[in-house]
């Protein structure tokens, strides 16, 4: 069985340890891809401080990029020797959210499931290693189902194309596919790690007028001036939503979330202009309510989740990387830190200082 070198989390709250885990070999529709990059993403760190209530141990990552090693006998997707990007919207094809074009609302449930009795994907001297989000990224390798990945060309820089796997999707998606934003519209986005500047990037490719970035570290407010913020409000200082009013007359058309607090999504939702709407991309801990006033949402305010940026991500993730060549997504400036596996627990620390914009750990 192969073995791969991964940071495993055997606690909440707890540094990850680095082990030798072993990776079962590839059945049915399954890939097993040499990891060559993945992104620590906020989702990461929720998961670190347990507010997503899933089994441990497991191994958690999953903006993930890597080579094609073997693939079961049913897969069709791709073949040994390929580069991948890996997307946790995993999607059967088949259910009613996937033909109707939402396939990150996939309702098939059984998809990573193995045949009873067959050895688990991910375990650690014979016991159960669960896997998170359907990819454990933080691995030397993953064994994932074929509809978690999409084949990209042989030159996509990989560092860039793991990150466009998770945050870019996302950030980029909540205003192309959930939000739908118009060219001319204004915008407002709190929160500016890879998601937040994701979002940014994102509403300046769609023709905003004014994006206003919002955050509370002046540093990630001057990164955001460089994906296409115009102006900058830094939230602990100033009111963030009297701000946006000062800033637009009435609030933005477009307020967006990237940070996962009930707060600055109250903030966005009430930073908007009547007929705009908010749209909340980051996690919100379980348990946790958002309270907002029914007079406001009365003028045809709209509050939107988005889950995964409403992804199509075997369609978004080519356009996505197409941009990126061609110059106008800026993926090289969200890579501010790369470091190996051993570094993953310096980078949660230095994430929740707020201190990075985007760390990728490579392989190899
Ligand atoms: N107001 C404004 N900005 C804030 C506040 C606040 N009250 N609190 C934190 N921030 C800023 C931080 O300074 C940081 O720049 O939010 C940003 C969060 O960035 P990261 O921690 O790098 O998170 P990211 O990976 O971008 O994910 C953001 O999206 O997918 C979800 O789970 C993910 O909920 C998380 C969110
Ligand atoms: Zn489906
Ligand atoms: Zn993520």
């Amino acid at each position: 069985m192969p073995v791969a070198r991964a940071a495993v989390q055997h606690g909440v709250d707890q540094p990850l340890a680095i082990e030798e885990v072993n990776v079962a070999a590839p059945i049915g529709r399954e890939v097993l891809v040499r990891t060559v990059a993945t992104g620590v993403c906020g989702s990461d760190l929720h998961m670190l401080k347990g507010h997503m209530g899933r089994p441990l141990p497991t191994i958690p990552g999953h903006e993930s990029a890597g080579v094609v090693e073997s693939v079961g006998p049913e897969v069709t997707h791709v073949r040994p020797g390929d580069h991948v990007v890996c997307c946790l919207s995993t999607f059967c094809g088949g259910c009613e959210r996937c033909l109707s074009g939402q396939p990150n609302l996939c309702e098939t449930r059984d998809l990573d499931d193995r045949p009873e009795g067959v050895e688990p994907r991910l375990s650690r001297e014979g016991d159960l290693v669960h896997q998170f989000a359907r990819i454990s990224g933080f691995s030397e390798l993953m064994l994932v189902h074929e509809n978690t990945v999409v084949r990209v060309p042989d030159d996509t820089p990989m560092a860039q194309a793991a990150l466009v796997g998770c945050c870019v999707t996302t950030g980029v998606g909540a205003v192309f596919n959930t939000a739908r934003l118009e060219p001319g519209a204004t915008a407002a986005v709190w929160g500016l790690g890879g998601v937040g500047l994701s979002a940014v990037q994102g509403a300046r490719l769609a023709g905003a007028r004014e994006i206003i970035a919002v955050d509370i570290r002046d540093d990630k407010l001057e990164v955001a001036r460089g994906f296409g913020a115009t102006q900058l409000v830094n939230a602990s200082r100033d009111d963030p939503v009297k701000a946006v009013r000062a800033l637009t007359g009435r609030g933005v058309d477009y307020a967006f979330e990237a940070i996962g607090l009930a707060r600055t999504t109250e903030q966005a939702f009430t930073a908007t202009r009547p007929g705009g709407s908010a749209v909340l991309i980051g996690i919100i801990p379980e348990g946790v309510d958002i309270s907002v006033s029914g007079r406001y949402l009365l003028a045809d305010r709209r509050l939107m989740g988005s889950s995964m940026g409403s992804n199509r991500f075997r369609f978004d993730i080519p356009k996505y990387l197409d941009l990126y060549r061609q110059g106008r997504l800026l993926l090289d400036e969200l890579i501010s830190h790369r470091a190996p596996l051993e570094g993953v627990n310096e980078a949660f620390e230095a994430m929740e200082a707020g201190e990075r914009t985007r760390t990728v750990l490579t392989f190899g």
